[in-house]
Protein backbone atom coordinates (compact mmCIF):
# COMPACT_ATOMS: atom_id res chain seq x y z
CA UNK A 1 0.00 0.00 0.00
CA UNK A 2 1.47 3.36 -0.95
CA UNK A 3 2.12 5.63 2.16
CA UNK A 4 0.09 8.66 0.70
CA UNK A 5 -2.29 8.51 -1.52
CA UNK A 6 -1.46 11.34 -3.26
CA UNK A 7 2.21 9.77 -4.39
CA UNK A 8 1.07 7.62 -7.28
CA UNK A 9 -2.17 9.36 -7.90
CA UNK A 10 0.38 10.37 -11.28
CA UNK A 11 -0.36 6.98 -12.20
CA UNK A 12 -4.15 7.86 -12.95
CA UNK A 13 -3.65 10.06 -15.59
CA UNK A 14 -6.65 9.55 -17.01
CA UNK A 15 -6.80 13.29 -19.01
CA UNK A 16 -3.74 11.50 -21.35
CA UNK A 17 -5.15 7.93 -21.59
CA UNK A 18 -9.17 8.50 -21.64
CA UNK A 19 -10.98 5.99 -19.72
CA UNK A 20 -7.93 3.74 -19.43
CA UNK A 21 -5.66 3.15 -16.31
CA UNK A 22 -1.86 1.61 -16.59
CA UNK A 23 -1.60 -2.08 -15.18
CA UNK A 24 0.42 -0.82 -12.36
CA UNK A 25 -2.10 1.85 -11.39
CA UNK A 26 -4.98 -0.95 -11.80
CA UNK A 27 -2.96 -3.10 -9.42
CA UNK A 28 -2.51 -0.58 -6.86
CA UNK A 29 -6.41 0.43 -6.75
CA UNK A 30 -7.50 -3.28 -6.55
CA UNK A 31 -5.26 -3.86 -3.87
CA UNK A 32 -6.05 -0.89 -1.66
CA UNK A 33 -9.91 -1.60 -2.13
CA UNK A 34 -8.92 -5.28 -1.16
CA UNK A 35 -7.63 -3.85 1.83
CA UNK A 36 -9.71 -1.61 2.98
CA UNK A 37 -12.55 -4.62 2.80
CA UNK A 38 -10.42 -6.38 4.85
CA UNK A 39 -9.78 -3.64 7.44
CA UNK A 40 -13.31 -3.21 7.63
CA UNK A 41 -14.10 -7.17 7.91
CA UNK A 42 -11.77 -7.09 10.48
CA UNK A 43 -12.59 -4.60 13.02
CA UNK A 44 -16.75 -5.06 11.97
CA UNK A 45 -17.34 -6.89 15.72
CA UNK A 46 -15.90 -3.89 17.51
CA UNK A 47 -18.37 -1.49 15.58
CA UNK A 48 -21.58 -1.30 15.98
CA UNK A 49 -24.42 -3.18 13.88
CA UNK A 50 -25.62 0.02 12.46
CA UNK A 51 -24.86 3.87 10.94
CA UNK A 52 -27.19 6.05 9.15
CA UNK A 53 -27.45 9.77 8.75
CA UNK A 54 -30.65 12.04 7.96
CA UNK A 55 -30.79 12.83 4.19
CA UNK A 56 -29.96 16.58 4.37
CA UNK A 57 -26.99 15.86 5.86
CA UNK A 58 -26.08 13.11 2.97
CA UNK A 59 -27.32 16.01 0.40
CA UNK A 60 -25.25 18.50 1.70
CA UNK A 61 -21.76 16.24 1.98
CA UNK A 62 -22.75 14.40 -1.63
CA UNK A 63 -24.66 15.88 -3.89
CA UNK A 64 -21.71 17.78 -6.32
CA UNK A 65 -21.23 17.94 -10.22
CA UNK A 66 -19.37 15.34 -11.76
CA UNK A 67 -15.71 16.99 -12.03
CA UNK A 68 -14.51 17.86 -15.69
CA UNK A 69 -11.62 16.07 -14.76
CA UNK A 70 -10.98 12.96 -13.03
CA UNK A 71 -9.28 12.53 -9.58
CA UNK A 72 -6.80 10.62 -8.34
CA UNK A 73 -8.55 6.97 -8.30
CA UNK A 74 -7.16 6.12 -4.76
CA UNK A 75 -8.66 9.20 -3.32
CA UNK A 76 -11.86 8.67 -4.38
CA UNK A 77 -12.74 4.90 -3.17
CA UNK A 78 -10.66 6.38 0.08
CA UNK A 79 -13.95 8.81 -0.01
CA UNK A 80 -15.67 5.99 -0.91
CA UNK A 81 -14.75 3.52 1.93
CA UNK A 82 -14.71 7.04 4.78
CA UNK A 83 -17.69 8.82 3.98
CA UNK A 84 -20.40 6.59 1.90
CA UNK A 85 -20.25 2.94 2.24
CA UNK A 86 -20.01 2.16 6.31
CA UNK A 87 -22.94 4.79 6.17
CA UNK A 88 -25.27 1.70 6.27
CA UNK A 89 -26.87 -0.89 8.24
CA UNK A 90 -23.87 -3.67 8.74
CA UNK A 91 -25.61 -6.61 7.75
CA UNK A 92 -22.99 -9.01 8.45
CA UNK A 93 -22.10 -7.95 11.72
CA UNK A 94 -22.02 -10.30 14.31
CA UNK A 95 -24.80 -8.21 16.39
CA UNK A 96 -26.62 -7.72 13.41
CA UNK A 97 -30.13 -10.11 14.29
CA UNK A 98 -32.53 -7.53 12.23
CA UNK A 99 -35.11 -8.91 9.34
CA UNK A 100 -33.04 -11.35 7.06
CA UNK A 101 -28.97 -10.82 7.85
CA UNK A 102 -26.34 -12.06 5.35
CA UNK A 103 -22.81 -13.11 5.77
CA UNK A 104 -20.58 -13.06 2.61
CA UNK A 105 -17.54 -15.58 2.40
CA UNK A 106 -14.68 -13.87 1.16
CA UNK A 107 -14.25 -16.40 -1.70
CA UNK A 108 -17.64 -15.38 -2.76
CA UNK A 109 -16.89 -11.25 -2.64
CA UNK A 110 -13.67 -12.00 -4.94
CA UNK A 111 -15.61 -14.03 -7.22
CA UNK A 112 -17.65 -11.32 -7.84
CA UNK A 113 -15.19 -9.42 -8.52
CA UNK A 114 -13.62 -11.59 -10.80
CA UNK A 115 -17.44 -11.74 -12.32
CA UNK A 116 -16.93 -7.85 -12.97
CA UNK A 117 -13.59 -8.11 -14.26
CA UNK A 118 -14.21 -10.76 -16.42
CA UNK A 119 -17.28 -8.52 -17.44
CA UNK A 120 -18.98 -11.71 -19.26
CA UNK A 121 -22.93 -10.97 -20.36
CA UNK A 122 -24.46 -14.34 -19.44
CA UNK A 123 -27.28 -14.27 -21.59
CA UNK A 124 -27.29 -16.64 -23.91
CA UNK A 125 -24.81 -20.05 -24.56
CA UNK A 126 -23.09 -17.98 -27.37
CA UNK A 127 -21.69 -15.17 -25.24
CA UNK A 128 -21.25 -17.14 -22.50
CA UNK A 129 -21.04 -20.88 -22.62
CA UNK A 130 -18.62 -21.40 -20.01
CA UNK A 131 -20.42 -19.30 -17.01
CA UNK A 132 -23.44 -20.62 -18.38
CA UNK A 133 -22.43 -24.33 -17.62
CA UNK A 134 -21.10 -23.27 -14.20
CA UNK A 135 -24.64 -22.02 -13.71
CA UNK A 136 -25.98 -25.47 -14.76
CA UNK A 137 -23.64 -26.68 -12.04
CA UNK A 138 -24.57 -24.78 -9.25
CA UNK A 139 -28.03 -25.27 -10.20
CA UNK A 140 -27.52 -28.70 -10.57
CA UNK A 141 -26.14 -28.56 -7.02
CA UNK A 142 -29.38 -26.99 -5.91
CA UNK A 143 -31.75 -29.39 -7.83
CA UNK A 144 -30.32 -32.47 -5.49
CA UNK A 145 -30.40 -30.18 -2.14
CA UNK A 146 -34.36 -29.33 -2.57
CA UNK A 147 -34.82 -33.11 -4.22
CA UNK A 148 -36.31 -32.26 -7.51
CA UNK A 149 -36.36 -34.46 -10.43
CA UNK A 150 -33.88 -34.72 -13.27
CA UNK A 151 -36.43 -32.36 -15.07
CA UNK A 152 -35.92 -29.48 -13.04
CA UNK A 153 -33.36 -26.52 -14.11
CA UNK A 154 -34.18 -22.92 -13.42
CA UNK A 155 -31.86 -19.72 -13.06
CA UNK A 156 -30.03 -16.99 -10.87
CA UNK A 157 -31.60 -13.89 -10.45
CA UNK A 158 -31.31 -10.65 -8.40
CA UNK A 159 -33.25 -12.19 -5.34
CA UNK A 160 -35.96 -14.29 -4.11
CA UNK A 161 -38.25 -11.29 -4.97
CA UNK A 162 -37.26 -11.91 -8.73
CA UNK A 163 -37.41 -15.35 -8.25
CA UNK A 164 -41.15 -15.05 -7.41
CA UNK A 165 -42.12 -13.06 -10.40
CA UNK A 166 -40.48 -15.54 -12.77
CA UNK A 167 -42.76 -18.13 -11.19
CA UNK A 168 -45.88 -16.56 -11.56
CA UNK A 169 -45.21 -15.99 -14.94
CA UNK A 170 -44.53 -19.19 -15.33
CA UNK A 171 -47.54 -20.25 -13.09
CA UNK A 172 -50.07 -17.82 -15.55
CA UNK A 173 -48.52 -19.56 -18.89
CA UNK A 174 -48.83 -23.07 -17.94
CA UNK A 175 -52.56 -22.29 -16.71
CA UNK A 176 -53.17 -21.05 -20.23
CA UNK A 177 -53.24 -17.49 -19.62
CA UNK A 178 -56.69 -17.17 -18.64
CA UNK A 179 -58.67 -14.14 -17.04
CA UNK A 180 -59.83 -13.37 -14.06
CA UNK A 181 -56.84 -14.94 -12.56
CA UNK A 182 -56.39 -15.01 -8.73
CA UNK A 183 -53.77 -16.15 -6.62
CA UNK A 184 -53.09 -17.40 -2.63
CA UNK A 185 -50.65 -16.98 -0.09
CA UNK A 186 -50.54 -16.59 3.56
CA UNK A 187 -51.12 -13.67 6.10
CA UNK A 188 -47.73 -14.80 6.98
CA UNK A 189 -46.24 -14.20 2.96
CA UNK A 190 -43.55 -11.66 2.09
CA UNK A 191 -44.77 -8.31 0.91
CA UNK A 192 -41.88 -9.62 -2.40
CA UNK A 193 -45.21 -12.29 -3.14
CA UNK A 194 -47.52 -9.55 -3.25
CA UNK A 195 -45.70 -7.35 -5.57
CA UNK A 196 -44.63 -9.90 -7.46
CA UNK A 197 -48.07 -11.09 -8.05
CA UNK A 198 -49.31 -7.35 -8.84
CA UNK A 199 -46.50 -6.46 -11.22
CA UNK A 200 -47.61 -9.84 -13.38
CA UNK A 201 -51.03 -7.74 -13.66
CA UNK A 202 -53.35 -9.30 -11.20
CA UNK A 203 -55.45 -7.07 -9.25
CA UNK A 204 -54.44 -6.27 -5.73
CA UNK A 205 -58.08 -7.93 -4.94
CA UNK A 206 -57.16 -11.02 -6.28
CA UNK A 207 -54.54 -11.76 -4.34
CA UNK A 208 -55.73 -13.66 -1.50
CA UNK A 209 -54.33 -13.53 2.11
CA UNK A 210 -54.92 -16.82 3.84
CA UNK A 211 -55.28 -16.95 7.33
CA UNK A 212 -52.51 -18.78 9.61
CA UNK A 213 -53.15 -20.84 12.41
CA UNK A 214 -51.35 -20.09 15.88
CA UNK A 215 -47.52 -20.93 14.66
CA UNK A 216 -48.40 -18.72 11.83
CA UNK A 217 -48.39 -21.45 9.60
CA UNK A 218 -51.16 -21.17 6.81
CA UNK A 219 -54.65 -22.97 7.86
CA UNK A 220 -55.22 -25.44 4.63
CA UNK A 221 -58.83 -25.26 5.86
CA UNK A 222 -59.13 -21.68 4.85
CA UNK A 223 -57.36 -21.83 1.40
CA UNK A 224 -59.70 -24.50 0.58
CA UNK A 225 -62.48 -22.00 1.56
CA UNK A 226 -60.86 -19.65 -0.97
CA UNK A 227 -60.57 -21.69 -3.76
CA UNK A 228 -63.99 -23.23 -3.92
CA UNK A 229 -65.79 -19.71 -2.97
CA UNK A 230 -63.16 -17.88 -5.70
CA UNK A 231 -63.89 -21.15 -8.16
CA UNK A 232 -68.11 -20.36 -7.68
CA UNK A 233 -67.67 -16.58 -8.37
CA UNK A 234 -66.47 -17.24 -11.53
CA UNK A 235 -62.63 -16.53 -10.63
CA UNK A 236 -59.35 -18.59 -12.41
CA UNK A 237 -57.24 -19.55 -9.41
CA UNK A 238 -53.75 -20.19 -10.81
CA UNK A 239 -51.15 -20.55 -8.09
CA UNK A 240 -50.78 -20.61 -4.21
CA UNK A 241 -47.85 -19.76 -2.43
CA UNK A 242 -46.01 -21.45 0.13
CA UNK A 243 -43.56 -20.46 2.91
CA UNK A 244 -40.87 -22.45 3.69
CA UNK A 245 -39.30 -19.82 6.48
CA UNK A 246 -41.52 -17.11 6.71
CA UNK A 247 -39.68 -13.59 7.27
CA UNK A 248 -41.48 -12.61 10.51
CA UNK A 249 -41.36 -16.25 11.98
CA UNK A 250 -39.59 -18.19 10.07
CA UNK A 251 -42.62 -20.04 10.07
CA UNK A 252 -42.60 -23.12 7.20
CA UNK A 253 -46.45 -23.78 6.03
CA UNK A 254 -47.65 -27.54 5.57
CA UNK A 255 -45.76 -27.97 2.48
CA UNK A 256 -46.83 -31.72 2.23
CA UNK A 257 -50.65 -30.63 2.49
CA UNK A 258 -50.24 -27.65 0.09
CA UNK A 259 -48.53 -30.44 -2.38
CA UNK A 260 -51.26 -32.70 -2.26
CA UNK A 261 -53.97 -30.14 -2.53
CA UNK A 262 -52.46 -28.33 -5.30
CA UNK A 263 -52.08 -31.20 -7.41
CA UNK A 264 -55.62 -31.98 -7.10
CA UNK A 265 -56.44 -28.33 -7.67
CA UNK A 266 -54.35 -27.95 -10.70
CA UNK A 267 -52.90 -25.15 -9.20
CA UNK A 268 -49.06 -24.29 -9.35
CA UNK A 269 -47.26 -24.07 -5.52
CA UNK A 270 -44.66 -22.04 -5.69
CA UNK A 271 -42.36 -22.19 -2.60
CA UNK A 272 -41.26 -19.11 -0.84
CA UNK A 273 -37.45 -20.42 0.36
CA UNK A 274 -35.77 -17.55 0.25
CA UNK A 275 -35.03 -17.20 3.55
CA UNK A 276 -34.89 -20.78 4.98
CA UNK A 277 -34.75 -22.89 1.51
CA UNK A 278 -30.96 -23.58 2.49
CA UNK A 279 -31.28 -25.12 5.56
CA UNK A 280 -32.25 -27.96 3.23
CA UNK A 281 -28.41 -28.87 3.07
CA UNK A 282 -28.85 -30.04 6.78
CA UNK A 283 -30.56 -33.02 7.96
CA UNK A 284 -32.99 -30.71 10.76
CA UNK A 285 -33.32 -28.87 7.85
CA UNK A 286 -34.31 -31.58 4.95
CA UNK A 287 -36.82 -32.54 7.86
CA UNK A 288 -38.36 -29.54 8.54
CA UNK A 289 -38.68 -28.41 4.92
CA UNK A 290 -40.12 -31.90 4.01
CA UNK A 291 -42.47 -31.54 1.19
CA UNK A 292 -40.22 -28.31 -0.93
CA UNK A 293 -39.46 -30.81 -3.56
CA UNK A 294 -43.12 -31.18 -4.62
CA UNK A 295 -44.26 -27.62 -5.48
CA UNK A 296 -43.90 -26.53 -9.17
CA UNK A 297 -41.46 -23.88 -8.14
CA UNK A 298 -38.73 -22.59 -5.76
CA UNK A 299 -37.23 -19.41 -4.86
CA UNK A 300 -33.80 -19.66 -2.53
CA UNK A 301 -31.36 -16.61 -1.30
CA UNK A 302 -27.68 -17.67 -1.77
CA UNK A 303 -27.62 -14.22 -0.41
CA UNK A 304 -29.75 -15.22 2.98
CA UNK A 305 -28.83 -18.28 4.70
CA UNK A 306 -26.06 -19.25 1.84
CA UNK A 307 -23.35 -17.28 2.56
CA UNK A 308 -23.12 -15.17 -0.54
CA UNK A 309 -22.85 -11.36 -1.36
CA UNK A 310 -25.45 -9.73 -2.84
CA UNK A 311 -27.30 -10.66 -5.29
CA UNK A 312 -27.37 -13.96 -5.43
CA UNK A 313 -31.47 -15.42 -5.89
CA UNK A 314 -32.34 -18.70 -7.64
CA UNK A 315 -35.88 -19.82 -9.15
CA UNK A 316 -36.19 -23.99 -9.40
CA UNK A 317 -38.87 -25.15 -11.28
CA UNK A 318 -39.44 -28.85 -11.40
CA UNK A 319 -39.88 -28.49 -15.29
CA UNK A 320 -37.66 -26.84 -16.87
CA UNK A 321 -39.88 -26.09 -20.00
CA UNK A 322 -42.58 -24.54 -18.03
CA UNK A 323 -39.79 -21.37 -17.94
CA UNK A 324 -38.95 -21.63 -21.89
CA UNK A 325 -42.86 -21.78 -22.77
CA UNK A 326 -43.20 -18.94 -20.93
CA UNK A 327 -39.76 -16.47 -21.36
CA UNK A 328 -38.31 -17.83 -24.58
CA UNK A 329 -39.19 -14.87 -27.49
CA UNK A 330 -37.08 -15.10 -30.74
CA UNK A 331 -35.70 -11.51 -31.49
CA UNK A 332 -34.42 -10.59 -35.40
CA UNK A 333 -31.10 -8.88 -33.84
CA UNK A 334 -30.55 -12.02 -31.49
CA UNK A 335 -30.77 -14.59 -34.27
CA UNK A 336 -26.87 -15.47 -34.24
CA UNK A 337 -27.16 -16.38 -30.93
CA UNK A 338 -28.63 -19.62 -31.72
CA UNK A 339 -25.28 -21.46 -31.64
CA UNK A 340 -24.24 -25.11 -30.37
CA UNK A 341 -26.95 -27.59 -29.44
CA UNK A 342 -28.58 -28.82 -26.30
CA UNK A 343 -28.01 -26.22 -23.78
CA UNK A 344 -30.10 -22.95 -22.48
CA UNK A 345 -29.83 -19.37 -22.90
CA UNK A 346 -30.57 -18.05 -19.78
CA UNK A 347 -32.08 -14.97 -21.39
CA UNK A 348 -34.76 -17.40 -22.28
CA UNK A 349 -36.03 -18.52 -18.91
CA UNK A 350 -36.34 -14.78 -16.99
CA UNK A 351 -36.74 -11.41 -16.88
CA UNK A 352 -32.90 -10.47 -17.47
CA UNK A 353 -31.05 -10.65 -20.86
CA UNK A 354 -27.74 -8.90 -19.48
CA UNK A 355 -26.76 -10.90 -16.83
CA UNK A 356 -23.68 -10.92 -14.71
CA UNK A 357 -22.03 -14.34 -13.79
CA UNK A 358 -24.10 -14.70 -9.81
CA UNK A 359 -22.74 -18.25 -10.06
CA UNK A 360 -19.22 -17.90 -10.00
CA UNK A 361 -19.48 -16.78 -6.26
CA UNK A 362 -21.74 -19.83 -4.97
CA UNK A 363 -19.19 -22.04 -7.12
CA UNK A 364 -15.78 -20.51 -5.60
CA UNK A 365 -16.94 -20.47 -2.46
CA UNK A 366 -18.93 -23.87 -2.25
CA UNK A 367 -15.10 -25.51 -3.45
CA UNK A 368 -13.39 -23.46 -1.14
CA UNK A 369 -14.95 -24.38 2.17
CA UNK A 370 -16.49 -27.59 0.97
CA UNK A 371 -20.33 -28.19 1.92
CA UNK A 372 -19.55 -29.90 5.19
CA UNK A 373 -18.55 -26.37 6.69
CA UNK A 374 -21.53 -24.45 4.93
CA UNK A 375 -23.70 -27.38 6.99
CA UNK A 376 -21.82 -26.60 9.99
CA UNK A 377 -22.72 -22.71 9.43
CA UNK A 378 -26.54 -23.52 8.55
CA UNK A 379 -26.72 -25.87 11.72
CA UNK A 380 -25.34 -22.92 13.80
CA UNK A 381 -28.03 -20.88 13.05
CA UNK A 382 -30.53 -23.29 13.80
CA UNK A 383 -28.81 -23.75 17.38
CA UNK A 384 -28.29 -20.48 18.36
CA UNK A 385 -31.85 -19.78 17.65
CA UNK A 386 -32.90 -22.83 19.75
CA UNK A 387 -30.51 -21.71 22.46
CA UNK A 388 -31.63 -18.16 22.36
CA UNK A 389 -35.35 -19.45 22.78
CA UNK A 390 -33.98 -21.32 26.06
CA UNK A 391 -32.48 -18.27 27.79
CA UNK A 392 -35.95 -16.06 26.95
CA UNK A 393 -38.11 -18.51 28.40
CA UNK A 394 -35.90 -18.36 31.18
CA UNK A 395 -35.78 -15.19 31.66
CA UNK A 396 -37.99 -13.81 34.49
CA UNK A 397 -38.21 -10.06 32.45
CA UNK A 398 -38.77 -11.08 28.23
CA UNK A 399 -41.68 -13.44 27.26
CA UNK A 400 -41.25 -16.48 23.79
CA UNK A 401 -43.44 -14.91 21.62
CA UNK A 402 -42.93 -17.73 18.76
CA UNK A 403 -40.26 -20.54 19.63
CA UNK A 404 -37.44 -20.84 17.21
CA UNK A 405 -38.49 -21.88 13.54
CA UNK A 406 -35.24 -22.43 11.76
CA UNK A 407 -33.19 -19.22 12.76
CA UNK A 408 -35.59 -16.68 13.94
CA UNK A 409 -37.32 -16.20 17.86
CA UNK A 410 -39.88 -13.68 18.32
CA UNK A 411 -39.96 -12.53 21.74
CA UNK A 412 -41.15 -9.55 23.93
CA UNK A 413 -40.56 -8.03 27.43
CA UNK A 414 -43.07 -8.74 29.21
CA UNK A 415 -42.21 -8.83 33.24
CA UNK A 416 -44.71 -10.32 35.82
CA UNK A 417 -44.08 -7.62 38.16
CA UNK A 418 -43.80 -4.85 35.60
CA UNK A 419 -45.28 -1.08 36.92
CA UNK A 420 -48.74 -1.00 35.73
CA UNK A 421 -48.08 2.68 34.69
CA UNK A 422 -44.94 1.85 32.84
CA UNK A 423 -47.42 2.05 29.43
CA UNK A 424 -48.65 -0.49 27.29
CA UNK A 425 -46.03 -3.64 26.68
CA UNK A 426 -45.77 -2.33 22.60
CA UNK A 427 -44.23 0.77 24.00
CA UNK A 428 -42.23 -0.66 26.56
CA UNK A 429 -41.25 -3.37 23.95
CA UNK A 430 -40.09 -0.25 21.12
CA UNK A 431 -38.22 1.50 23.86
CA UNK A 432 -36.62 -1.84 24.29
CA UNK A 433 -36.08 -1.97 20.62
CA UNK A 434 -34.99 1.80 20.45
CA UNK A 435 -32.61 1.56 23.12
CA UNK A 436 -30.58 -1.76 21.56
CA UNK A 437 -30.23 0.01 18.45
CA UNK A 438 -29.12 3.80 20.06
CA UNK A 439 -27.76 2.33 23.20
CA UNK A 440 -26.02 -1.59 21.91
CA UNK A 441 -23.76 -3.08 19.07
CA UNK A 442 -26.29 -5.02 18.22
CA UNK A 443 -29.10 -4.43 16.07
CA UNK A 444 -32.50 -6.22 16.26
CA UNK A 445 -35.73 -5.42 14.67
CA UNK A 446 -39.50 -6.32 15.37
CA UNK A 447 -42.75 -7.30 13.69
CA UNK A 448 -46.47 -8.05 14.19
CA UNK A 449 -47.77 -11.16 15.09
CA UNK A 450 -51.62 -11.52 14.40
CA UNK A 451 -51.29 -7.83 15.38
CA UNK A 452 -49.38 -8.24 18.28
CA UNK A 453 -46.21 -6.40 18.82
CA UNK A 454 -43.07 -8.55 19.26
CA UNK A 455 -39.26 -8.44 18.59
CA UNK A 456 -37.31 -10.86 16.53
CA UNK A 457 -34.09 -11.98 15.86
CA UNK A 458 -32.97 -13.57 13.08
CA UNK A 459 -29.19 -15.80 13.61
CA UNK A 460 -28.14 -16.61 10.22
CA UNK A 461 -24.53 -15.01 10.23
CA UNK A 462 -21.95 -17.84 10.29
CA UNK A 463 -19.67 -15.40 12.59
CA UNK A 464 -22.05 -14.90 15.07
CA UNK A 465 -21.51 -16.73 18.58
CA UNK A 466 -23.19 -17.64 21.50
CA UNK A 467 -22.07 -14.78 23.23
CA UNK A 468 -23.03 -12.26 20.68
CA UNK A 469 -26.69 -14.01 20.92
CA UNK A 470 -26.57 -14.12 24.83
CA UNK A 471 -25.29 -10.24 25.17
CA UNK A 472 -28.13 -9.12 22.82
CA UNK A 473 -30.44 -10.84 25.17
CA UNK A 474 -29.28 -9.73 28.27
CA UNK A 475 -29.03 -5.97 27.06
CA UNK A 476 -33.47 -6.66 25.84
CA UNK A 477 -33.38 -7.79 29.77
CA UNK A 478 -31.65 -4.68 31.21
CA UNK A 479 -33.33 -2.24 28.88
CA UNK A 480 -36.71 -4.32 29.50
CA UNK A 481 -36.61 -3.41 33.61
CA UNK A 482 -35.92 -0.27 33.23
CA UNK A 483 -38.73 0.64 30.67
CA UNK A 484 -40.85 -1.58 33.12
CA UNK A 485 -39.48 0.21 36.24
CA UNK A 486 -40.17 3.67 35.21
C1 LIG B 1 -39.24 -14.88 3.06
C2 LIG B 1 -38.72 -13.92 2.03
N1 LIG B 1 -39.17 -13.97 0.77
C3 LIG B 1 -38.75 -13.13 -0.18
C4 LIG B 1 -37.86 -12.13 0.11
C5 LIG B 1 -37.41 -11.17 -0.95
O1 LIG B 1 -36.12 -11.53 -1.36
P1 LIG B 1 -35.11 -10.48 -2.05
O2 LIG B 1 -34.90 -9.40 -1.06
O3 LIG B 1 -33.88 -11.30 -2.28
O4 LIG B 1 -35.73 -10.01 -3.30
C6 LIG B 1 -37.37 -12.01 1.41
C7 LIG B 1 -36.42 -10.94 1.76
O5 LIG B 1 -36.01 -10.78 2.88
C8 LIG B 1 -37.80 -12.94 2.39
O6 LIG B 1 -37.36 -12.88 3.66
Amino acid sequence: MPSDTESIAGDFDTEQNGLRMAPGAMLDLARRAAELIVERIESLAEEGAWDGEFRQELVDQLLEDPPESGLPALQVIERAARDILPVAARIDHPRFFGFIPSSPTWPGVVADFMAAGYHVNQCTWLTSSGPSQLELVVLEWFRRWVGYPESAGGLLTSGGSAASLDAFVAAREAAGHPSRVTVYMGDQSHSAQVRAARIIGIRPECIRRVASDRRFRLEMESLRRAVDADRAAGFNPIAVCANAGAGSTGAIDPLVEMADYCKVEGLWLHVDAAYGGFAVITERGRELLRGMERADSIGLDAHKWFFQPYEAGCLLVKDATTLETAFRIPHDMLQDTIWGANHPNFSDRGLQLSRSVRALKIWVSVRTFGMDAFRQAVSQGMELAARAEEYIEASPVLEVMNPASLGIVCFRVNPADANPDAGSLQEINRTVLARIFWEDRAFISSTLLHGTFSLRMCIVNYTTTWDDVRETLEAAERFGSEAVSD
